[in-house]
């Protein structure tokens, strides 16, 4: 449920187990796929430093996914989220959202508070 995830933070939780990021802020939630688009090593959120981080080459992400540092040539990707008719979120890994598409605008890759 959305209120299982703390408004504010990224949630690590699923980062081992299901390889996805789950970032809640004042207006809803987003999934990221953990898999840094450079070459595909997986990424550390650093929370002191406010950025995901990736241990392979260097590359830097904002909290939204974006890339601003190192060889990562464009954002990480994020998942389909909805809300299932019995509250739980839903997320589908089988659709993927990419920022450079414009996708980010689909209203399935962000879940609205
Ligand atoms: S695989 Fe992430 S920076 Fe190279």
């Amino acid at each position: 449920m959305p209120s299982d995830f703390i408004v504010g933070t990224v949630d690590q939780r699923f980062k081992e187990g299901f390889g996805v990021f789950i970032v809640r802020n004042d207006d809803g939630m987003y999934v990221l796929r953990a898999v840094c688009t450079h070459l595909g090593c997986t990424p550390n959120w650093l929370e002191a430093e406010n950025k995901f981080k990736c241990p392979c080459h260097g590359s830097g992400f904002y909290r939204s996914g974006i890339n601003y540092e190192g060889p990562a040539p464009r954002p990480l990707e994020r998942y389909r989220i909805v809300l299932a008719d019995d509250g739980q979120i839903l997320i589908d890994k089988t659709k993927i959202f990419a920022q450079e598409k414009g996708e980010w605008s689909s209203p399935e890759s962000f879940l609205k508070a």
